[in-house]
């Protein structure tokens, strides 16, 4: 079994690729930081993991086709899983919108999933196998103040991975959206603010490995998370605005301080 994932650098991706790793899988890890991959490459292959690395900016098309021929050819065939997780969040406020990293968040979190998705379906469709993963968040869920771009971006991959599930259950092709909550990474080791339910990263790579291996629509966690997000989505605009307004004035109190 061959399986590819993006932003395998650091956080989830580097987690999730030790973990596939354990369960057998071949492996091909993109990122740009291509020394960090190269690190986990060799940790991987003390370990009896065939692994191999490519430093490859997801926001370029090119780049993505490119390493995933690559890749092919270097692990002897197609995938039968991608992973497409690189991904970044750059808090702001609606207030002080900043256009170029709203840029970036679009092109790294919904066309880098989009990349991928183009470079390895058509060989999942010919084989009638294979799954595509692409890691969302609980902030695609309803739109979170100080993370406008972020959740907007989140929200566009999973409507993009639940309207391709539909159109690929024929052709055997599995679509999975995993959406973590907090999770104990470089992304998130700036925030100040309390995450609740923060999880381990490694832990996190073994939900979301059993997740793909069972198939699963969604993998959505941790479950408390999960509940309480999807109780929000239910709340009604005008309470739920009151109920945010905390944590949009708090950006913009920080911001005010700074400048
Ligand atoms: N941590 C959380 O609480 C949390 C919650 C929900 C969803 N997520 C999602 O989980 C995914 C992984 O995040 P993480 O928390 O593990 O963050 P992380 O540790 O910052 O990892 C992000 C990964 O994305 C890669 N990346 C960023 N820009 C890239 C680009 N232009 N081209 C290629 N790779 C790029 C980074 O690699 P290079 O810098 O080497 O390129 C890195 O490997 C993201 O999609 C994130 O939105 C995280």
């Amino acid at each position: 079994m061959r399986a590819i994932i993006t932003g395998a650098s650091s956080g989830i991706g580097l987690a999730l690729a030790r973990e596939l790793g354990k369960r057998g899988y071949d492996l091909a890890l993109l990122a740009r930081r291509v020394e960090l991959l190269d690190e986990l490459a060799r940790g991987l292959h003390e370990r009896g993991t065939r692994a191999v690395a490519y430093a490859c900016d997801v926001t370029d098309a090119s780049f993505v086709t490119d390493a995933v021929r690559r890749a092919e050819k270097e692990l002897g065939g197609a995938f039968d899983l991608a992973v497409a997780n690189a991904g970044v969040s750059i808090p702001g406020h609606a207030s002080k919108f900043n256009i170029a990293e709203a840029e970036q968040t679009i092109r790294v979190n919904v066309l880098g999933v989009m990349y991928l998705y183009d470079a390895v379906i058509p060989s999942m469709i010919e084989r009638k196998s294979g799954r595509f993963a692409g890691v969302a968040s609980i902030a695609g869920l309803r739109g979170l103040p100080t993370a406008g771009p972020y959740s907007a971006s989140k929200a566009a991959v999973q409507a993009f991975l639940e309207s391709a599930r539909i159109e690929l259950a024929p052709y055997n092709v599995g679509v999975t959206i995993v959406n973590p909550g907090f999770v104990a990474t470089p992304m998130t080791e700036k925030n100040r603010f309390r995450m609740p339910f923060l999880m381990e990263a490694d832990e996190a790579a073994v939900v979301i490995a059993d997740g793909l291996e069972r198939g699963e629509r969604v993998i959505e966690f941790p479950k408390p998370m999960s509940f309480l997000m999807r109780l929000v989505r239910y709340v009604p605009d005008a309470v739920y605005e009151r109920m945010m307004v905390p944590y949009a004035r708090r950006r913009r109190d920080e911001e005010k301080v700074k400048s």
